[in-house]
């Protein structure tokens, strides 16, 4: 299988968050009882995916390096990068060409959180042709996103964004999975009235060459917006009811690198022992412990 390296947009203002964002990034606000970029990271590392890049303001790159450091603690290589103003989701494509190199990438962003099992991302990833993939997930208010409408060999027939007449129910989640060639074609895009070089203006251009294919993600997901101070306190809420019922962590980088095989038992062992007395900590440790006794 093609190699794929992971692209984590953890960018922006976050307006909607404010005054909480006017110091910290909307990232790195709580959800639950974890900065909100462990979910998606999570997401990625469960998807297989050992290489990311995270991508963040110039203010708070040094907060996300201090947060997951390089990587190698949890068997994996992370990298940062700059992107200075919040010039569109698009861009981070072309911030990370050095990164990604000739692989392919998985684009996420860092305020979506994706709850449930994830083989819609490996089924994604098993087609090995020259196609673009963004996922499908059926929402109430599908005008609050990007829009795809797709045949039932899942070859897309459109996608808009945010439209005031939304062709169907199927949401554009921010994970996106793309060929080598993503870069080029988003440095060739042109910036919308808004000023951003918008992911479904990239999206469209892979749909003019007949190269976009949706895959649906299913109803046993949850998807989960946290751009608001409800929506924070809604996804909190649903992780906190699903942990406190289970006793497991959800989104935990660690517990994720350990089952996807990027730790050793001895490597998530030594992971564990080196966080700090917590909660946190006390729930990694019975991992630990029930899978050795
Ligand atoms: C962006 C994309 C949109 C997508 C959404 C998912 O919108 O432009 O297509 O559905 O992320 O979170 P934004 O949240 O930046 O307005």
């Amino acid at each position: 299988m093609a190699e794929t390296k992971g692209i984590l947009l953890a960018g922006g203002r976050g307006t909607r968050l404010y005054p909480m964002t006017s110091i910290v990034s909307k990232q790195l606000q709580p959800i639950y009882n974890k900065p909100m970029v462990y979910y998606p990271l999570t997401t990625l590392i469960v998807a297989g995916i050992r290489e990311v890049l995270i991508i963040s303001t110039p203010e708070d790159i040094p907060r996300f390096r201090q947060l997951l450091g390089d990587g190698s603690a949890w068997g994996m290589r992370l990298e940062y990068a700059v992107q200075s103003e919040p010039k569109g989701i698009a861009e981070a494509l072309v911030i990370a060409a050095p990164f990604v190199g000739e692989a392919r990438s998985m684009l996420m962003l860092g305020d979506n959180l994706i709850y449930g099992r994830l083989d819609f991302l490996r089924a994604a990833m098993a087609h090995t042709d020259e196609s673009a993939t963004v996922f499908a997930y059926q929402v109430s208010n599908p005008s609050e996103y990007g829009v795809v409408e797709f045949d039932t060999d899942f070859s897309v027939l459109s996608i808009e964004e945010k439209p005031k007449q939304p062709r169907s129910n199927w949401a554009v989640p921010g994970i996106y999975l793309y060929p080598p060639d993503a870069a080029a074609r988003a440095r060739a895009l042109k910036p919308s009235p808004r000023g951003e070089l918008e992911i479904t203006d990239l999206n469209r251009a892979y749909l003019a060459e007949g190269r976009l294919r949706a895959q649906p993600m299913g109803r046993g997901i949850a998807w989960l917006d946290t751009g608001t101070p409800e929506n924070l306190l809604s996804a909190s809420s649903f992780v906190a009811a699903i942990e406190q019922r289970q006793g497991l962590l959800v989104g935990s980088p660690e517990e994720a690198a350990y089952r996807t095989g990027f730790l050793s038992t001895e490597g998530f062992r030594r992971a564990v022992e080196a966080l700090p007395a917590s909660n946190y900590r006390s729930i990694l440790e019975r991992v630990v412990h029930e899978e050795h006794g």
